[in-house]
């Protein structure tokens, strides 16, 4: 790649002789040269620049000055080998505050340029029509901004396109490993980074680190950049599509509150459902009981079992006996679009066909745990269940969890073994007068002291 950067201060650019970029120039990876504007110039004074039209602060720089510098510099060649000059990419870079935000995806683009011409300006900017006049002839011509700020120049701006660029080119990085799992490239920021020693001023390196386990490892590097980029560019999380995120990440996201969706994350709040949310819930409960439900069992004993048991007075009910009944909800946006029931044994003890073997008498009884078919695998239910099983171990009230869940419903059972239930028997479930075959699942909890 051939990189020309144009400048009234050519002595900025020495700091490019360091490093990598200057290996890269020996090794003739890059051809970088870098020109004085004041070359152009024409008159006494060598001046590029004059006091803007309209009025107001500073100088601009004119155009007649660049015209001339530009039209040269662009005009030479790229390669080395004539004959694939001819369809070579030649980009005009023009750093200014007001331009679109460097981003990797530009630098990545760009490094597949042939030549990167950098226009860098001083005081107030260049006059418009040099952009203007470039593109108008069919250049290609990018103004971008390193950021919200404004510095004295484009010096600085300039340096940071070179290196973001030029470390992308093929054969520049001793390691291209490093370049796949980093910052941005992802759309998420990256994990913190730890080495020797082990142990320094009293912080110690994250524990999981120091096993061999990699897939421990992996699972903690992609949570921590999941945190990260959450506390310190939530704006990056709300542009990420989901399928840039595996379960486990959608599962992290969700907990950090954000539902994983195609078109960006979405702000998700998970907390306990409020008294006069009953019809919303119920309504909710009602559509998502039947995704659940075997192909075998006839509609009539679904709709039985909602009519009955997923009624506005029962959740009604439920809401206003908050010691009994924990429900929480999963709210997108305005929408509740999940929730979890969960019965704390008092008196009565754990439903039929619950009690016995592995099962304590005093467990809880997480009696549903629904997501919006729209929301499946988005990581709302997994992190649900997790605030469902520390809602109960707050209240200090059990020392297990159990739940059913169909046999047939291989999906769910996978989902609750992941989440640390195991199997600890059977039992028949009726739904509108229709028995069912459950597995019975449970979880040990840590917190809890038994009443
Ligand atoms: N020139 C002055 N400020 C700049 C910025 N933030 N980005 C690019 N070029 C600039």
């Amino acid at each position: 790649m051939r990189i020309d950067l144009v400048t009234i201060f050519p002595q900025y650019f020495t700091a490019l002789d360091l490093s990598l970029i200057g290996r890269a120039g020996q090794s003739g990876l890059l051809d970088l040269r870098v020109h004085d504007l004041r070359g152009w110039t024409t008159d006494r004074h060598h001046s590029v620049d004059d006091a803007p039209y309209g009025g107001g602060a500073g100088m601009v720089m004119r155009p007649d000055v660049w015209g001339r510098a530009l039209d040269e510099v662009l005009a030479q060649d790229p390669r080395v080998d004539e004959a694939s000059t001819l369809g070579a990419r030649r980009v005009l870079a023009i750093p200014t505050p007001s331009g679109s935000p460097l981003t990797q995806a530009m630098a990545e683009d760009l490094a597949g340029a042939d030549h990167l011409v950098v226009a860098c300006g001083r005081y107030e900017g260049i006059d418009q029509r040099v952009a203007d006049y470039y593109r108008d002839a069919g250049r290609e011509v990018v103004e971008y901004s390193i950021g919200d700020y404004v510095l004295n120049g484009g010096e600085a701006a300039a340096l940071v396109l070179v290196e973001a660029v030029t470390r992308l080119l093929d054969g520049f990085m001793g390691n291209p490993e490093s370049l796949v799992e980093e910052s941005h490239s992802a759309g998420i920021l990256e994990y913190p980074a730890y080495t020797r020693p082990r142990s320094w001023r009293g912080l110690e390196v994250p524990e999981v680190l120091l096993g061999g386990d990699h897939g421990a490892i992996r699972r903690w590097r992609q949570e921590r950049a999941i945190d990260r980029t959450v506390e310190r560019r939530p704006d990056l999380v709300e542009a990420l599509p989901a399928r840039l995120l595996d379960g486990a990440a959608r599962e992290h996201l969700a907990s950090r509150g954000y539902a994983a969706a195609e078109t960006g994350a979405r702000p998700l709040a998970i907390r306990p459902a409020r008294p006069d949310e009953a019809p919303r819930i119920a309504a909710l409960a009602r559509r998502t009981f039947p995704l659940a439900c075997p192909d075998s069992l006839p509609a009539e004993a679904i709709e039985d079992f909602c009519r009955t048991e997923l009624s506005d007075e029962s959740f009604d009910q439920m809401l206003a006996d908050p010691a009994a009944h924990r429900i929480l909800v999963a709210q997108v946006d305005a929408d509740l679009v999940g929730y979890t029931l969960t019965v704390l044994s008092g008196p009565r003890g754990l439903p039929d066909g619950l009690v016995g073997g592995r099962i304590a008498p005093g467990a809880a009884y997480l009696s549903k745990c629904y997501v919006d078919e729209a929301w499946h695998g988005s990581g709302i239910a997994g992190a649900l269940l997790e605030e469902a099983v520390v809602d109960v171990e707050r209240t200090g009230a059990a020392s297990q969890i159990v739940l059913g869940t169909n046999e047939a419903n291989t999906r769910a059972q996978r989902f609750y073994r992941r989440h640390g239930f195991s199997r600890a028997g059977r039992r028949v479930f009726v739904v509108g007068g229709v028995e069912n075959r459950d597995v019975v699942l449970v979880r040990k909890l840590t917190t809890a002291v038994p009443r």
